[in-house]
């Protein structure tokens, strides 16, 4: 009577084991899929319909500036479901200003001495709009040391900056080699943990260092804590990169420094006549190499590697569309020139971390394209309506401020975004110093 029962027992077991081996090998199946960005087939060419509620440009006293009428008609009917490009801007308004007033970020005093021998890596730069580039990593020093979240007391800090330059120090040439910046920076989050309390209160998580050059990502990977707990901001943040976390790291955006232009000497769109622009290097970019391969003769874009006729400026001036594509790294400063220059961007940069996702609605003010779909890169432009274009070309003049530095900053500039970024990570709990 005993024996049907291991005889069952097997019977069960065995199926238990293809149902579980079933159950593992389909999703791993479906898993290897690599995550995609939006394919064109499923690329929603009327933003305009499935958005939430028009953000109230009533708030006081920053709302977004008043939108020019085109066409008074189909703003009529569409005025109360204008999307614009927030995702929600009462309440992102709502905590930005709650930011201004409590967001406290404390510097270490590397940033003053000038008698340390790598004072030129601490102190913020004298002249950084000539860093071209790498302008934005020296911009948020200036900004922050004029700005009224700075605080002297770290006791009220929910941030401590760690005020060395990546860009500086790949120009000196007592470091210069990626090796000894790494060293270098590991020496200096050594030193801080031991000379104050703060490093060893958060293990560093309330810490954060800015780069723009992609060296930087390498820069803390010395130093565990540094590595795994600190605030990388940094413009070179891929999904895919190692030693870039999106929720822990923030995206810096990427500007070229340039003088203010307003909207009325921003031309206008009946002024481009090119679909596309597009110049920049082909070095180590398979996806340029594509570009112009398969653009680069055709009369409605100029798309070129680097022997376009005409300034660079020229090309955002007089095309509709203006294409940030995949260099050595993610990012470049294309984006926030087009933006600038009120040339629609177009990414084709796949796993680009944008700046500011969280409160900018990117679809209202640029289209990101797969790099497989290059090849459709025209029929992809083409098919957006008149009207799309024009809602995102007046969105453009919502968001530019945010790609703007100064110092010291002004509200919504790429400072303040930046600082808005770390405040949504702030509130851990630390030990008492
Ligand atoms: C922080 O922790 C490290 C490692 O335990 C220690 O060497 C250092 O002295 C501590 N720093 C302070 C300021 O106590
Ligand atoms: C620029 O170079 C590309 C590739 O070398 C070529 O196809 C194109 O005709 C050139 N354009 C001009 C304006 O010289």
């Amino acid at each position: 009577m005993t024996r049907p029962r291991p005889l069952l027992l097997a019977l069960l077991s065995s199926v238990l084991l293809v149902v579980l081996t079933l159950a593992l090998v389909l999703p791993s199946t479906i898993k290897f899929k690599p995550p995609q960005l939006i394919k064109f087939s499923t690329f929603q060419l009327q933003p305009l319909e499935i958005t939430p509620p028009n953000p109230t440009p009533t708030a006081e006293p920053c709302s977004p500036p008043a939108k020019a009428t085109r066409n008074p008609r189909a703003d009529e009917e569409k005025s109360s479901e204008k999307p614009g490009p927030y995702h929600n801007w009462e309440h992102f308004n709502a905590d930005y200003n709650e930011m201004m007033q409590n967001l406290k970020i404390y510097t270490y005093p590397d940033v003053h001495k000038k008698s340390s021998p790598f004072s030129n890596i601490f102190l913020p730069h004298p002249d950084a709009k000539k860093l071209g580039n790498y302008y934005s990593e020296h911009a948020f020093k200036t900004a922050l040391l004029s700005s009224p979240l700075l605080t002297s007391l770290p006791e009220e800090a929910h941030f401590f900056y760690m005020p060395f330059s990546i860009n500086l120090m790949r120009l000196d040439r007592r470091l210069h080699s990626a090796e000894s910046i790494k060293k270098f920076v590991a020496l200096y989050a050594d030193r801080i943990s031991s000379e104050f309390a703060f490093w060893n209160a958060s293990g560093g998580a309330d810490h954060l260092y800015v780069c723009c050059h992609s060296i930087g990502r390498d820069a803390a990977s010395n130093h565990h804590g540094l590595r795994n707990s600190a605030i990388q901001v940094t413009c070179s943040s891929s999904y895919f990169q190692r030693l870039y976390v999106s929720h822990k790291d923030v995206t810096l955006p990427q500007v070229w420094p340039r003088p203010d232009l307003d909207r009325a000497s921003t031309n206008p769109p009946d002024k481009r006549n090119k679909l596309v622009f597009f110049a920049g290097r082909e070095q180590n970019a398979r996806v340029r190499e594509k570009l112009i391969a398969l653009w680069g003769k055709d009369a409605s874009m100029d798309v070129f590697s680097n022997n376009r006729s005409f300034p660079y400026e020229e090309g955002f001036r007089r095309s509709k569309y203006c294409l940030s594509v995949k260099g050595y790294e993610v990012n470049t400063a294309r984006v926030s020139d087009a933006i600038h220059f009120g040339c629609i961007p177009v990414i084709i940069s796949d796993y680009y971390d944008l700046p500011f996702t969280n409160v900018l609605d990117w679809s209202k003010f640029s289209i990101i394209i797969n790099e497989e779909d290059i090849g459709i890169l025209k029929k992809i432009l083409l098919s957006i309506s008149e009207e799309t274009y024009l809602t995102m070309y007046d969105n453009l003049f919502l968001v530019r401020r945010h790609f703007s530095w100064h110092t010291p900053p002004r509200r919504f500039d790429s400072f303040y975004m930046t600082a808005y970024q770390l405040w949504l990570r702030r509130g851990l709990h630390r030990l008492s110093y």
